[in-house]
């Protein structure tokens, strides 16, 4: 079987990490978003993913040939020239989805997160014998996203809306779908959006059903979003394989710290923490609600909360870092300084506080 993931956008809501990396590789509880899809994938016997890329293609493709043979998966890219939206890049990579076996076919949206119960999804998609199967899920403000109508009983897909500006439903496009090739002959190679323009037809052939996504679900393309994605994931973590959080007298709630990572004495770390490799967390670190990525230090007395520390980064001795702040790689933050909701751009030094939410370039 195969999938593509749609790796396109540039991210931007997610700067400044993504000016480091692309989004789908700025990590996620310890690992590149991306990798948390490919693995799902994987797991239910996915034997090739067709990233469909925009810029950057090199990049994103180094960084996963290592994963290629760890996972034993094949991953190639599909390289547009100029965006395609959301289902031009199918049309793009037609021969590489297309193998003459008839089989469906997933297609995943790259910033999103949740669990991937994609074993059903391929036993619903069967059991309905339409031409495509999509995830939908609830959310409180449905506007931001495809609204799905559906009936009950069957999940037939009755209207499709994307990004209604009047109430329709609190049903969401989830981002996850499974196309029978058949698809691929309502997609011309040109800027397309498949919210907009093909899955509103397919609806309307009463070809389209849909499928309540058990569990949870969160696009964490922005940062208010990633960081409720990871208490999320991390809840979900202890559900499912809770062995892999910390435990110990200095944890609170679902915490996971990479092997790798050293935490000093007499710390307080959690609830929805995220370590990574390589981190250093000094003595006396209060850490809640946040995520420090690799290579970073957190040093003595520091204290970070709801709040995310890039790659290779030091926060210094009792500075205080809080309210949706967000270092890119590389930033050094001084000793003793305070940051409300500061956004800060890679390979920065901050020396003094930043009393406000704002952009530090
Ligand atoms: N290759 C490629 N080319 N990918 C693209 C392009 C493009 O031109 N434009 C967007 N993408 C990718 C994005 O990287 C993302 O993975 C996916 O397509 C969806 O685009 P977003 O820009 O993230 O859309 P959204 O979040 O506003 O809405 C979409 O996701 C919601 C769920 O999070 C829609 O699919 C909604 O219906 C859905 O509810
Ligand atoms: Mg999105």
């Amino acid at each position: 079987m195969k999938a593509l993931i749609l790796v396109g956008g540039f991210g931007t809501r997610l700067r400044p990490l993504t000016l480091s990396v692309p989004k789908p590789l700025v990590d996620f509880a310890n690992k590149p978003m991306i990798l948390h899809q490919i693995e799902a994938l994987k797991a239910i016997g996915v034997t090739e993913v067709v990233l469909a890329i925009n810029y950057q293609p090199e990049v994103m493709l180094s960084f996963l040939k290592d994963f290629e043979t760890k996972l034993g998966i094949k991953i190639t890219c599909s390289q547009e020239t100029e965006p395609l939206g959301t289902a031009g890049p199918l049309a793009l990579a037609r021969d590489k989805l297309i193998d003459g076996s008839g089989e469906p076919f997933f297609v995943l949206n790259s910033d999103v997160i949740s669990e991937y119960p994609l074993k059903e999804m391929i036993q619903f998609h069967k059991s309905h014998g339409g031409e495509a199967s999509l995830m939908v899920t609830k959310v409180d403000e449905p506007s931001k996203y495809g609204v799905v109508v559906m009936e009950a009983a069957t999940g037939k897909v009755e209207k499709f809306v994307e990004k209604p500006k009047i109430f329709v439903g609190n049903k969401i496009n989830a981002g996850i779908y499974l196309l029978n090739p058949a698809v691929l002959d309502r997609i011309e190679l040109k800027p397309t959006s498949i919210e907009k323009e093909v899955f509103p037809k397919i609806a309307a052939e009463e070809k389209l059903f849909a499928m309540v996504l058990p569990g949870f679900w969160m696009d964490i393309g922005q940062p208010k979003d990633y960081i409720s994605g990871l208490r999320l994931y991390l809840n979900s973590l202890r559900k499912s394989s809770s062995s892999k959080l910390s435990t110990g007298p200095n944890i609170v709630g679902n915490v996971l710290i990479d092997e790798t990572a050293s935490i000093g004495e007499g710390c307080l770390i959690g609830p929805d923490v995220a370590i990574g490799p390589g981190c250093v967390v000094e003595p006396g670190v209060r850490l809640s609600r946040c995520t420090v990525m690799r290579g970073a230090r957190i040093k003595r007395h520091a204290c970070i909360s709801s709040s995310i520390i890039g790659w290779h980064s030091t926060v210094g001795q009792w500075a205080r870092v809080e309210n949706m702040s967000i270092m890119g790689e590389d930033v050094h933050v001084g000793d003793e300084v305070y940051s409300n909701g500061g956004v800060v751009l890679p390979h920065k030094e901050i020396k003094s506080s930043i009393l406000k939410p704002q952009i530090v370039m």
